[in-house]
């Protein structure tokens, strides 16, 4: 596969098939996208596996989790507040588009959350990884870490694989923490999933739009 033809047909996934993924795949997947680059090869991402009886019993915990509320107060704040155009717009549009095609009006909250909370349960995935960082890093390390998980969701699209990117875990690190053993220099920034994709499902049927160039393109 080009590496256009997966950037241009990687999508987020949010439904899953109910089939196994070799994790040795997966995890040959994290290695290889550690070519990515990085500022000064600091490589800052640090990551964690789950697949197999661990996956099963971490899903099992989270549904227990879920049922009683349970949640920990974000580390860092996935959003600016308020968030200010043309961004707003653009989060409230994909949201929007999704729940359409979802058949939940934004009326129904209580549906909204219901799907909401399909994210931790990887929205079904076989395999997820958490990706952390360490607390010395800054900003400029932060932004690594989204070119490496870039990396590893093409590297995943070549290999016949879907994957949905997660910072909704951050309303679950000290439960995510504790589960995997990171070290408490460490900090979540998201969970990654991934599986094979049900491209029957609604959620998966469309791609998400993109601004124009001229709003955050100009030449110089
Ligand atoms: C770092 C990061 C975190 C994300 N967190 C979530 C999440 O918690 N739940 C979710 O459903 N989608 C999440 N997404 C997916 C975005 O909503 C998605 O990338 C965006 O709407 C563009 O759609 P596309 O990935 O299908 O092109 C995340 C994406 C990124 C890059």
């Amino acid at each position: 596969m080009k590496v256009s033809q997966a950037v241009a047909q990687r999508r987020s996934c949010r439904a899953f098939l109910d089939q196994p993924v070799d994790p040795d795949l997966v995890r040959d997947v994290l290695v290889k996208a550690a070519r990515a680059a990085s500022g000064g090869n600091v490589q800052p991402w640090r990551l964690y596996l789950l697949h197999g009886d661990r996956m099963a019993d971490f899903k099992a915990q989270m549904a227990t989790r879920s049922a009683k509320g349970l949640v920990d107060a974000p580390e860092y704040p996935v959003y600016p507040q308020p968030m200010k155009e043309p961004y707003r717009s653009q989060r409230f549009a994909v949201g929007e588009t999704m729940y359409d095609r979802l058949d939940i009006p934004r009326d129904d909250k209580p549906a909204r959350l219901k799907w909401f909370a399909n994210n931790f349960q990887f929205f079904g995935a076989p395999v997820a990884a958490f990706l952390f960082v360490d607390r010395d890093m800054g900003a400029a390390q932060w932004s690594d870490l989204g070119g490496y998980l870039a990396t590893v969701m093409l590297l995943l699209e070549e290999a016949g694989l879907g994957s949905c990117p997660q910072e909704a875990w951050c309303t679950q690190h000290k439960f995510v923490s504790k589960y995997v053993s990171a070290p408490a220099e460490e900090m979540l920034f998201a969970g990654l999933a991934i599986g094979q994709p049900d491209t029957e499902h609604p959620v998966n049927r469309f791609m998400s739009t993109r601004a124009e160039p001229d709003i955050w393109l100009q030449d110089a």
